[in-house]
């Protein structure tokens, strides 16, 4: 069974080739450098560049697959959410696959896509708690298994992605800027008393982070020292760490009040949720090396198996659409032509037809 992935949610142009179960191959098309000095994705710049690049990434995958577009039995494509005017590129391209071959259709959960993508490489364990952060989203699932699920918890205002790439731009890093503070994170020492953990103080398993945001502002006003004078399009870490004395550990202060945040939450929830077999951690935050240890931890001291996805399908990527697609095929579940995009901010409806289980 093979089943071609399309990934065009945000900046990132994706495509991957799955034959059951198995990744044969992927590529990727990073729009980030024509962003990065704009601060945020432009919508109308991002469509352009991934109705530019997908022709070029379907004939390399192809190639280096060394299949034809007449095998594939399914094009799996993110419907949403996303940025409409980018998702409508993908889904453009998949149905026009999908009426010139034998090819079933298959929408796509972006962030499902992203916390299933472990499943690739290991078997997962349902009933599993999804931990999803991302650039846009910060959620906690109850997975029962790749179609039952609830979400249990999200955030009330700004997703944990863009916590980073805000707290990036203050200090006058490229977008997305999450990675760098990443990075600086790891050559400093985080005072834990710095920044605030934001929204605690409850009993429920939501999320804020704009307080988080305002503070770090107000803390970078006060410290202008901190602030990078002149963006560099490609910051190199070891001359911004010696000329900005105290912005590592400002960054590993930040990146200790999220994962600190998070895990706070994440304990809450499979404290609660007794029968939680397995704890996933995805999405672009996941690649956060300071957060990844925090939130494995968690599941070594609840003596939980944690997985989290390689680094690669930790950010937007096609194998993670190409997999979920293969698992709902193997399911019967499919979509008709007339499969809508779903902007960010709308629930995706559950309106797959089933047909016999490959
Ligand atoms: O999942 P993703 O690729 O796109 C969305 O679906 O949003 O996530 C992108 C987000 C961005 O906010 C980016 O700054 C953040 O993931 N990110 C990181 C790291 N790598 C990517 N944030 C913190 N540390 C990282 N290492
Ligand atoms: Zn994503």
């Amino acid at each position: 069974m093979l089943c071609l992935g399309i990934e065009t949610s945000c900046d990132e142009t994706a495509l991957a080739l799955i034959e059951d179960g198995k990744l044969l191959s992927h590529k990727l098309f990073s729009q980030e450098s024509k962003h990065a000095v704009y601060g945020g994705v432009v919508p109308e710049l991002a469509s352009r560049e991934h109705l530019r690049a997908l022709p070029f990434l379907l004939d390399q995958l192809l190639e280096d697959s060394a299949c034809n577009l007449t095998e594939v039995d399914a094009v799996a494509v993110a419907r949403g959410p996303g940025l409409l005017g980018s998702l409508l590129v993908g889904m453009g391209m998949a149905k026009g696959l999908v009426l010139s071959t034998k090819a079933k259709l298959i929408g796509i959960d972006h962030l499902l896509a992203h916390l299933l993508v472990c499943g690739l490489e290991r078997k997962l364990i349902f009933p599993a708690l999804g931990v999803l952060v991302s650039g846009g989203h910060t959620q906690i699932y109850e997975l029962r298994s790749c179609i039952e699920y609830q979400v249990l918890g999200r955030t009330l205002d700004d997703a944990v992605g863009e916590a980073f790439d805000k707290t990036a731009k203050l200090i006058n890093l490229p977008y997305p800027g999450g990675k760098y503070i990443d990075q600086l994170a790891r050559k400093g020492q985080a005072d834990p008393k710095l920044l605030p953990c934001p929204y605690l103080d409850n009993n429920n398993l939501n999320f804020s982070f704009s307080g988080l945001k305002t503070s770090v502002a107000n803390y970078l006003s006060r410290h202008e020292d901190l602030k990078i004078k002149n963006m560099p399009i490609e910051p190199n870490l070891e001359i911004i760490t010696d000329n900005y004395p105290g912005l590592a550990d400002f960054c590993a202060s930040f990146n200790w009040s999220v994962a600190r945040t998070l895990k706070v939450k994440v304990k809450r929830a499979l404290q609660r949720q007794k029968d939680i077999k397995s704890l996933i951690l995805a999405g672009g935050v996941a690649a956060n090396s300071f957060i990844q240890q925090t939130i494995s931890d968690l599941g070594q001291e609840l003596d939980i198996p944690f997985f989290v996805p390689r680094k690669e399908y930790c950010t937007d990527n096609g194998a993670m659409v190409a997999y979920l697609g293969y698992l709902l095929l193997q399911k019967g579940l499919v979509h008709d032509i007339k499969l809508e995009a779903i902007p960010r901010g709308k629930p995706i409806p559950w309106d797959y037809s089933q047909i016999s289980p490959s």
